[in-house]
């Protein structure tokens, strides 16, 4: 794990680029999940630039991610987006998105938009379908503000993710007329997936979805003062639930085939997120 003084010049380095090259921020920031990198195509004016010219962003290393940073608009909103992101399972630290975070949100980001693949607990919330997080449980109870100091570190978790968000997404879906999920998102610290019983466990403290991301994203933004919001593409029923094995490469394969419906409606909720007076009001 670096210590702070050296990311906190890592992240001066990428905030200067960042203006350098892009001048002023977007209001909203998307990190991209498996089977949400669609909505790349839907970036207008879009313009690329690798995690490896961003100092203090990760290198991930996970099949299906690529690595950079895709800056334009949708709609008449400005965004940036993430593809790839740095998982707890493949170093065992939970700090990885940190100095890309922090660097958004001094960049001048507002609204952090999380999307993830992940295994559903509900029965009517087969693979395919989409559920907006409305909370979420840190099964591992890891978190990436250990050693931090000051009081902001004992960051309020009670309304992790913005109501006035939700609201937003839960507008565009109707619109849509697209079958929108809410429920409880379980941080599993994988890489390995669950068994039946730890299955049967998160469900009994009321979780609707598992994955091996977002939770440390969440917690890191708030931290940092980020609004958050979270978009779960289910790929799988959860170990035990269905007769299935599982493997990555069914995640992959599911979310490949719903791709395109989660990327359209992400690309309508960033697009609507123009109109909400709280983030004009926060630009102007
Ligand atoms: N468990 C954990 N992570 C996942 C799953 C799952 O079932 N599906 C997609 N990501």
């Amino acid at each position: 794990m670096i210590d702070n003084k050296t990311l906190n010049i890592a992240i001066d380095a990428t905030v200067s680029k960042l203006n350098d090259l892009f001048g002023a921020s977007p209001a909203v920031a998307v990190v991209l999940g498996s089977g949400w990198a669609g909505a790349v195509s839907l970036v207008q004016d879009a313009k690329h630039l690798s995690y490896a010219e961003l100092a203090a962003f990760p290198q991930p290393k996970v099949e299906g991610h690529v690595n950079e940073i895709v800056v334009g608009t949708i709609g008449a909103q400005r965004v940036v987006m993430l593809r790839g992101r740095a998982h707890t399972y493949e170093s065992g630290e939970c700090t990885g998105m940190a100095g890309a975070l922090r660097s958004l949100k001094r960049w001048g980001v507002q609204v952090l938009l999380q999307t993830n693949a992940s295994g559903s607990l509900r029965a009517n919330m087969g693979p395919g379908s989409l559920m907006l997080i409305s909370d979420h449980i840190n099964a591992p109870q890891r978190s990436p503000l250990v050693g931090e100091q000051g009081s902001e570190r004992f960051v309020d978790m009670s309304h992790a993710y913005d109501a006035e968000l939700r609201c937003h997404a839960k507008k565009v879906a109707q619109a849509q007329n697209l079958m929108l999920g809410e429920g409880v998102y379980c941080w599993a610290l994988g890489p390995q997936f669950e068994t039946p019983a730890e299955i049967r466990m998160f469900a009994a403290w009321g979780a609707d979805a598992v994955g091996m991301s977002t939770v440390p994203e969440t917690i890191l933004a708030r931290h940092a003062g980020l609004r958050v919001m979270g978009l779960a593409l289910m790929t799988n029923m959860a170990a035990g639930m269905s007769a299935e094995a599982l493997t990555h490469a069914l995640t992959l394969q599911q979310a490949a085939l719903s791709g395109e419906r989660a990327a359209s409606f992400l690309g309508a909720v960033v697009a609507g997120l123009a109109e909400l007076p709280s983030l004009q009001s926060a630009a102007a």
